[in-house]
């Protein structure tokens, strides 16, 4: 296992982006090793909270020791607004969300997120509950498992994966990551392989661990719960989740339907702050993981009515 549990990326732009105020209100829903919540604390003063989610037990090692200030909620960030409620805070000035897995994850041997090791097809970010990744290659029909393929893995060859799966697992259940390459392997063309496995265990990741339905889930409780001039900040590293959280941050919903008032002028509860941002060819040469990177930004406009 590395030593380096993650490298936090964008951090600086990330936290500029919080545009913090003291005494203030954040989630950082996404605490994973700790780096962008140990920067909020850097910039906070004694009066601020932070609030950081994981879904991972693994995430409480590094909780910051003796920090008052700092709050750990050990779920899904798609309950938000309910613990957000638990702890009577009504408003908050501020969300960060740095999406899907860390390093640690790709790096731990027996969670089965990576294809370097030999593990039990598991994928869950908590091991406590849910199904793994192998159940939902022994047990979805094989239209279902094109649809994952296609949709969350953006893979042309979804059909004939799907098959070859359905074939591969008459014989034998799938159990571990080398089980599901010597499966497919045959259907990559040799030099785009890596990159074609890659895209089957994001797409498989997403679907353990249903990461479209609860990024939908937590933007819209962020939404909720920013006060006026409060920010969202979001780090993205695929196409489908980019696309949830821009829609988001243009209309105030993740379809990216625009709503009008009577007068026909459109209504979003958010002003974009900046372009998108992308990690320099610098952070993306020191840390490869930084490379697919997309940095948004946008501050709560509107009050709750
Ligand atoms: C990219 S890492 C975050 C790294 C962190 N910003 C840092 O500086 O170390 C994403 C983390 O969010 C967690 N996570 C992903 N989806 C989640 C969800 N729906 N609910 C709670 N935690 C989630 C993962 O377990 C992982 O630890």
């Amino acid at each position: 296992m590395s030593s380096v549990y993650h490298i936090p990326v964008l951090l600086k732009e990330s936290i500029d982006g919080l545009n913090i105020v003291q005494g203030g209100t954040y989630a950082d829903v996404t605490f994973g090793g700790g780096g962008h919540s140990r920067e909020i604390l850097n910039r906070l003063d004694e009066q601020g909270r932070l609030f950081g989610f994981d879904q991972d037990a693994d995430a409480e090692q590094n909780i910051p020791q003796e920090d008052a200030r700092f709050t750990f909620v050990r779920s899904n960030f798609r309950y938000l607004w309910n613990f957000m409620r638990y702890y009577g805070v009504e408003e908050l000035d501020g969300v960060l969300a740095d999406l899907g897995v860390s390093s640690h994850h790709f790096d731990t041997e027996d969670r089965g997120f990576s294809f370097r090791f030999d593990a039990p097809l598991d994928m869950r970010m908590n091991a406590r509950e849910g199904q793994t990744a192998a159940d939902v290659l022994n047990n979805y029909d094989e239209e279902q498992l094109a649809n994952i393929f296609y949709l969350y893995g953006e893979l042309r060859d979804s059909r004939r994966l799907a098959q070859a799966i359905a074939k591969a697992r008459a014989s034998r259940p799938f159990r571990t990551t080398n089980d599901l390459l010597e499966a497919t392997r045959p259907l990559f063309v040799r030099d785009k392989e890596k990159k074609e496995v890659t895209k089957l265990f994001q797409a498989l990741r997403i679907e353990v661990n249903h990461e479209m339905d609860a990024l939908r889930d937590m933007l819209l409780a962020a939404t909720d719960l920013l006060r006026p001039g409060g920010r969202l900040v979001v780090l993205t590293y695929h196409s489908l989740e980019d696309r949830l959280v821009k829609n988001l941050m243009k209309t105030g919903n993740v379809e990216g339907q625009h709503k009008q008032d009577f007068f026909g002028n459109q209504l979003c509860p958010f002003r974009l702050i900046g372009k998108v941002i992308i990690p320099s060819a610098e952070e993306q040469q020191s840390n490869p993981r930084s490379r697919s990177a997309k940095l948004r930004i946008a501050e709560k406009t509107e009050s709750k009515d």
